[in-house]
């Protein structure tokens, strides 16, 4: 199944893999380089078994960007951590299905918090979880590496997933935008994107390339 879609694809670069003695220039010359939002990866040392940032970083780094805030959480019970993420100055918060027990009660409170929605399944998660919150949502996140790393490579039966919830999006005529993380690079962009996804995560694709600019211009030809 070929998805040719409507959305506007997009191009997320992931903090993680820039280099963070020089965080601000890092995130300058990827904006300039055509980054549509910013990746930033929250994990908490239990979700996931690594620690990253929190909200006092994401805050310095709202204070000098000037596209929208990627913000995935990859932390247990993200419910008690959504409004300091929202405060921050976040713009797309996602959560793990995984992580919250009362997950449609963490939507809301996003969404409350004025901010957009998103929902992440991890490789092993089956697709119907996102059955009952799929139009309450703002974006569904598609993990294609297991959580936690950069650089890790791309576990090829994402693809299968992103078509099938792109088919469950279409058909229940749900407006989220479909993104997938993990392992993304010019060589296998285009496949992701033909199977359905319009927000395209790379941490090392990008930052682990020379040339930024290059290389999200060859992606961007990628997924037409
Ligand atoms: C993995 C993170 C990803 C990661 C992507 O846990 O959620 O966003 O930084 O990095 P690459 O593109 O190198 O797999
Ligand atoms: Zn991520």
């Amino acid at each position: 199944m070929c998805y040719m879609g409507g959305a506007v694809k997009k191009i997320s670069p992931s903090i993680l893999s820039a280099d963070f003695t020089k965080l601000a220039e890092e995130i300058r010359v990827v904006e300039a380089a055509g980054a549509d939002y910013l990746h930033i990866d929250v994990m908490d040392g239990r979700f996931v078994p690594n620690i990253t940032i929190g909200p006092f970083v994401v805050e310095a780094i709202e204070s000098m960007s000037s596209i929208p805030l990627d913000v995935h959480l990859m932390i247990d019970a993200p419910e008690r951590y959504v409004a300091d993420f929202a405060k921050a100055g976040s713009d797309i918060i996602t959560v793990h299905a995984e992580a919250s027990v009362h997950l449609h009660r963490t939507i809301q409170q996003i969404k409350e918090l004025g901010k957009r929605a998103g929902v992440s399944i991890n490789p092993s998660t089956p697709v119907e979880f996102l059955d009952h919150i799929l139009g309450d949502i703002d974006l569904v996140l598609v993990m294609s590496v297991n959580p936690g790393f950069s650089g890790q490579g791309f576990i090829e039966s994402a693809l299968k997933k992103i078509e099938i919830i792109r088919g469950m999006l279409d058909r229940g005529n749900h407006e989220a935008e479909l993104e997938v993380d993990g392992g993304v690079k010019v060589s296998n962009i285009g496949a992701a994107s033909r199977a359905g996804a319009d927000v395209f995560v790379s941490g090392s694709g990008v930052f682990g390339s020379g040339n930024y600019k290059a290389t999200i211009e060859a992606m961007r030809k990628e997924i037409g």
